[in-house]
């Protein structure tokens, strides 16, 4: 099975999304809730519902920017928010992106990239970010029985993969996590070296 383009659009288009759950993440929402400059660039890949997107461009954050190159992901933000800037939706493949970003936000997307690009993920987000930027978000805290997507991973795994590029700030257990995923979720920080 390759995890392409139409694979992922045809789970949109099948309602086929279990890792979806309807609202911004409450960890992501604990740390978003600390930015104070509007103007921050964040980006969101594999953004899907980009639930998080929404509630910053409710929050009146202006430099808010979601990929994902399943198309029908964006509908649900552009009917939830309208007057999200269409230039702020990137429909492509994460690891052909341009930019610099200030913030990364990390939810689910990492877990349904195959392994074999755990490495190019890495490089591509320490790319896109400006120095001293931060990468933070959720990462599952333990590997799955069943093949992935999901694909999770350990502490252990994360701090080695990302430690060369990457001072690590925060990674623990999440405290406020969704009931199905209690305990094992990690939230982490990390700065670009
Ligand atoms: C498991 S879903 C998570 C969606 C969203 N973050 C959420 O939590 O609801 C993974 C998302 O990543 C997108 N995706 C996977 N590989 C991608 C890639 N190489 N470039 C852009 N988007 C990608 C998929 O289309 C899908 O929307």
């Amino acid at each position: 099975m390759e995890l392409d383009q139409n694979y992922w659009e045809e789970r949109y288009k099948e309602a086929n999304t279990p890792w979806d759950i309807g609202y911004a993440s409450p960890p992501l929402i604990a740390f978003l809730d600390q930015l104070e400059n509007l103007d921050t660039r964040i980006l969101i890949p594999g953004a899907g519902k980009a639930y998080e997107a929404i509630y910053l461009h409710q929050k009146g954050f202006k430099a808010v920017f979601v990929c994902d190159w399943a198309k029908s992901a964006f509908d649900l933000l552009r009917a939830k928010a309208p007057d999200f800037p269409e230039a702020h939706l990137i429909c492509s493949d994460f690891f052909e992106l341009d930019g610099c970003y200030d913030l990364i936000i990390e939810q689910t997307f990492f877990c349904a990239i195959p392994p074999s690009l755990r490495k190019a993920y890495v490089s591509k987000v320490e790319k896109l970010l400006r120095k001293q930027g931060s990468l933070a978000g959720l990462l599952f805290a333990s590997h799955f029985e069943n093949a992935g997507p999901p694909f999770g991973g350990t502490e252990n795994d994360y701090r080695n993969l990302f430690s060369e590029k990457f001072v690590i700030l925060r990674m623990s257990i999440a405290k406020n996590s969704i009931l199905p995923r209690s305990h094992n979720e990690l939230f982490f920080q990390l700065i670009k070296k």
